[in-house]
């Protein structure tokens, strides 16, 4: 069990918030394996060291970017070359068996039955279901692994851009092989899913064992109000009858992420005379404040983008708004 270890990576301090939150999640749910989280030299020192208290070991990792622009924008996400730095993870030759989870995951209960599975065990891409997705899978560390997809990432490049793509044709018998490499979907629901398939998310969402925030806007990109517990322009119904993971996603974050951050980087990015609620916002966005809000869309643009896949799922095209919807139907 101690060559075994859960793995996530963050080249930002954005990212890093995410990986704090899922390794508060893993350990919350007892997890009994190693934690490792891969950081790029970009990662600040306090991110870094409120990633020490939750990791058994941060390593410091080089950025590979793919520079595929034309595939990226494809995807509409120019900022996902750097996913190539996620293929580090099989240099993690003192582990035998890792599970990688992305950094934008959210754990929900103990997920240590995936170290039963096999390389590469990974569960369908909602997009694309012949392939899988990379944000959960289960892999073996190995040199001779890590060479060779860095061989082909150079030869062949990537059909998205990311890792996913590489990955994908290099274990390319995954959709056919051996159906004990499928994880089922609940080890890597993206919210994408729930809305386009609602019925069986109904049916299995209980069982929903990782959640992943997949998509341009993630959950550090929201405002959370320590006080009223909520999340800024999020309608909340507290008749929902759906989890509302955003809003889980924050209250770990604000309950057991904020207050060793608020150690590590101290009082002085704040401004003095507010309140303690204003003060966990404000640590909570202090690497976004330059990020603009998304901009207004036509009806056409956004069925457009939802016909992409992406789908503005924690804002207009909210759970909530669309449950919402559904209902208005059925009445
Ligand atoms: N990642 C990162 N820095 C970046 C972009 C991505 O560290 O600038 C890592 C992080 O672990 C992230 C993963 O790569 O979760 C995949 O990217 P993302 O989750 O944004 O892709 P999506 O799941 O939305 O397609
Ligand atoms: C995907 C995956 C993500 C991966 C990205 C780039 O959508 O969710 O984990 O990094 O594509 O390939
Ligand atoms: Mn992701």
């Amino acid at each position: 069990m101690a060559d075994q270890a859960f793995v996530t990576l963050a080249t930002t301090d954005n990212y890093a918030k995410g990986a704090m939150v899922l390794g508060r999640s893993l350990k919350n749910h007892n997890t009994s394996r190693k934690l490792v989280a891969l950081i790029g030299p970009n990662v600040s020192e306090p991110s870094r060291a409120v990633l020490h208290k939750l990791y058994d070991e941060v390593r410091l990792v080089d950025v590979l970017d793919s520079g595929d622009a034309a595939h990226l924008a494809l995807m509409k996400r120019p900022d996902l070359g750097v996913t190539f730095t996620k293929l580090h993870c099989w240099t993690l030759t003192e582990y035998s068996k890792c599970v990688f989870l992305d950094a934008d995951t959210l754990v929900l209960s103990n997920i240590d039955e995936l170290f039963e599975r096999e390389e590469l065990s990974a569960a369908p891409d909602p997009g694309w279901p012949d392939c899988f997705n990379s944000g959960v899978f289960v892999f073996r560390p190995s040199n001779d692994t890590y060479e060779k997809l860095i061989t082909a990432c150079s030869e062949n490049g990537s059909f998205d851009g990311g890792d996913q793509g590489v990955l994908n044709s290099f274990f390319n018998n995954w959709a056919t092989a051996d159906i004990s490499k499928h994880l089922p979907f609940i080890y890597n629901l993206s919210s994408i899913a729930i809305y386009t398939y609602l019925p069986a998310f109904k049916q299995y969402g209980r069982d929903a064992k990782v959640i992943h925030f997949l998509g341009k806007v993630k959950p550090w990109d929201y405002t959370y109000d320590t006080t009223s517990k909520t999340i800024k322009g999020q309608s909340l119904d507290p008749s929902d009858l759906y989890p509302n993971y955003l809003l889980q996603w924050w209250e770990l974050f604000s309950s057991s992420v904020l207050p060793p951050m608020k150690e590590e980087y101290g009082e002085q990015p704040f401004h003095s005379g507010c309140t303690e609620s204003d003060v966990h916002v404000e640590v909570a966005q202090m690497h976004i404040s330059h990020q603009p809000p998304p901009p207004q869309i036509s009806s056409q643009e956004r069925k457009q983008q939802w016909e992409q896949g992406q789908a503005d799922y924690m804002g207009m095209d909210s759970f909530d708004n669309i449950a919402k919807r559904l209902d208005s139907f059925l009445k």
